[in-house]
């Protein structure tokens, strides 16, 4: 964990704070989220579904603050998020986060009319280290709470970023998914495709560690691919030849390990170069499948939606420069307006969340002190699940 900064003896004094705060605030009918349809809103939003602990306070589409205390070091040794430490690490460092989100601000608990959590998908523990904080929060304050779905917090990113219009057809592409979805309102999305398998941002991060580069692998191998030639290692475009926009990713994973065996039993070990061939040529397949797949999921919705057609992406892997470059490229020849959020409300944030739970308020919207956590929660509850969804796949 990076250092708080944050001078604080935890819970019992962040409590006595909440609810001298709290003897302060309006009561709970003024906050009814019914008045919430037209009048500024000022949401503070938590995050803990994976190895981010987020705070940060949104009004209305401006970002006040957002904090994000990544858990990297924690489970560097282990070579993945160890879910048990998650939860431990988020429970610790939550009260901070929002205290330090809060004092960004220059804001109070007094001045919020909502609290935004994550409710699922994700690590069920830290999904839970979250709501229960946001609980004892609105049980202290009588702010209204509300349950946010992670997957819809990267989805209405664009229109936090950049007031996007629904509809729009979006890429969310990170480490635990990938799918085009047609973001028809707050609660409204169509899949249209996705992974079948893994998702690109755990390629990314499992090339890295083959590679001896740091977690989280994206951004390293996409640093070290900046010297690397894409043309050196042949590796597949997996599904290129089907029609449609579904994906997979696991075959690259496999394609990668071969080649870099093949390197070390050539020269018994990688060069810098050697690290950074395999690494652009690891991109460009991903990318190539990306921008293809993406070209289909367009022309699939531009028959659907012909006038003013806008296209986003978001999650951790749309951070990718090559990707991104790659898909503006696309839509520019498309005609089709490109939205790509800023790189830190691309991954996991927790402005998102406040944001997707200010619409939720603005429609009416709230949960009440029964919210649960939910490890699993599709965004598109009709669409069937996808083929050979594993451990992350079956979320998206
Ligand atoms: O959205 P996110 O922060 O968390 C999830 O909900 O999964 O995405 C994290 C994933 C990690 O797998 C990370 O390696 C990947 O996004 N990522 C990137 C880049 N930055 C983060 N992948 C490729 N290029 C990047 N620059
Ligand atoms: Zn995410």
């Amino acid at each position: 964990f990076a250092p708080s900064g944050v001078s604080g003896s935890g819970w019992a004094s962040f409590r006595h704070h909440c609810l001298q705060q709290a003897a302060m605030l309006p009561r709970i009918d003024q906050h009814a989220t019914g008045s919430a349809m037209h009048r500024s809103l000022t949401i503070l939003g938590i995050e803990s579904s994976c190895d981010d602990t987020a705070a940060a306070v949104v009004r209305d589409t401006d970002v006040l603050s957002s904090i994000v205390y990544g858990q990297t070091s924690l489970h560097a040794q282990f070579g993945g998020v160890v879910p048990e430490i998650a939860a431990r690490a988020h429970a610790e460092k939550l009260d901070h986060c929002i205290e330090e989100a809060l004092t960004a601000a220059n804001l109070t608990l007094a001045d919020l009319d909502g609290i935004a959590v994550t409710a699922g998908p994700g690590l069920i523990g830290g999904v839970l280290s979250g709501v229960m904080c946001a609980k004892g929060l609105a049980a202290a304050t009588g702010l209204p709470l509300v349950g946010v779905n992670h997957l819809a917090g990267h989805a209405l990113t664009p229109r936090l970023t950049d007031q996007l219009a629904y509809p729009y057809l979006m890429l969310l592409v990170s480490g635990g998914h990938c799918q085009f979805l047609i973001v028809k309102a707050h609660d409204r999305f169509q899949r249209i495709g996705g992974t079948i398998d893994d998702a690109p941002g755990e390629a990314f991060d499992k090339t890295a560690r083959l590679l001896g580069l740091p977690q989280p692998g994206g951004p390293s191998v996409e640093r070290a691919a900046r010297t690397g030639d894409a043309k050196r290692f042949a590796l597949p475009r997996p599904l290129l030849n089907q029609p449609g926009c579904d994906m997979s990713f696991s075959g690259l994973k496999t394609a990668i390990l071969r080649a870099r065996d093949g390197v070390v039993v050539e020269k018994s070990g990688l060069t810098p170069q050697d690290q950074a061939d395999l690494s652009a040529s690891f991109q460009a397949a991903i990318a190539d499948v990306l921008i293809e797949k993406t070209r289909r999921a367009l022309d699939a919705y531009l028959q659907m939606q012909p006038a003013k057609p806008a296209f986003a992406i978001a999650g951790g892997v749309a951070a990718n420069g090559a990707i991104r470059n790659g898909l503006s490229t696309l839509c520019a020849v498309l005609d089709t307006n490109f939205v790509a959020p800023p790189l830190e409300l691309c991954t996991d944030n927790a402005a998102m969340i406040a944001y997707a739970g200010l619409e939720r308020m603005r429609a009416g919207e709230s949960d009440d002190l029964t919210l649960s956590a939910r490890p699993r929660w599709p965004l598109d509850q009709s669409a069937a699940p996808m083929l050979g969804s594993g451990k992350k796949g079956a979320k998206a």
